[in-house]
């Protein structure tokens, strides 16, 4: 009875120490990979997988959402010839020309609570102020997954500029009520790229 309670012990003991290891392997994997995110204006003429890019979208969908409301879709582009037309705005077409894709973040700003606690319920109808909040998560993941694949992308501002946001809603026929929030282009990077140093201290009040 003794052997086994030392035994269940020791396993507990191993259980809690691997358990511990695995939490700052993986903690240390995300705060690399978060430090070393940067944004990236230059590429190679490799493609992207397209499993690859649906692992970016995939990250984008699993950002936080006020109200789980959810208001984002998602635009991917990646036939060059139709850059021009849809981002004819003040954008750094260079940079987007030789993405292997172009990603639009794109919001629903109307889009209304969906009854996902109470599947028989009606939807919640009411507005949604923090839409752009939602987006703003929704890149940064989508730019953090890039970056763990290896891969360079850069946030670009499209919503709230109209010379940005119009060309976009033209060519991709958006409904009045879907915003281009982001347009993200991906692809292999050249050139060197390297992390900012952002640490600030002096940014910190500790109460
Ligand atoms: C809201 C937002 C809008 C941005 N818009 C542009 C843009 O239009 N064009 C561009 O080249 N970079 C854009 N950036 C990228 C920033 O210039 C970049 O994040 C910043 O210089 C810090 O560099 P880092 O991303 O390498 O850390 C944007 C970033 C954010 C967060």
């Amino acid at each position: 009875m003794k052997k086994t309670i030392l035994f269940a012990a020791a396993a507990l003991l191993l259980a809690a120490s691997c358990c511990h290891k695995n939490a700052t392997t993986t903690a240390d994997a995300v705060m690399a990979n978060i430090l070393s995110r940067k944004s990236v204006r230059s590429y190679t003429a490799d493609s992207v997988p397209a499993a690859v890019i649906d692992n970016l979208l995939r990250a984008a969908m699993a950002a936080p959402s006020g109200m789980d409301i959810r208001p984002w879709s998602f635009v991917v582009l990646t036939d060059k010839s139709q850059y021009d037309s849809v981002f004819e705005g003040n954008f750094n077409m260079r940079m987007f020309k030789e993405s292997a894709a172009v990603i639009v973040l794109c919001a629903d700003t109307t889009v209304t609570r969906p009854p996902r606690d109470n599947p028989e319920g009606a939807a919640v109808t009411m507005p949604n102020p923090i839409w752009r909040d939602d987006m703003g998560a929704a890149t940064e993941n989508l730019l953090l997954a890039a970056e763990a694949h290896g891969l360079g992308a850069c946030w670009t501002a499209c919503y709230p500029f109209a010379d940005r946001m119009d060309p976009i809603r033209r060519a991709l026929q958006l409904p009045a009520n879907v915003v281009p929030y982001s347009v993200v282009p991906v692809g292999v990077p050249a050139g060197d790229n390297q992390p900012k140093d952002k640490w600030d201290p002096s940014r910190i009040r500790r109460l």
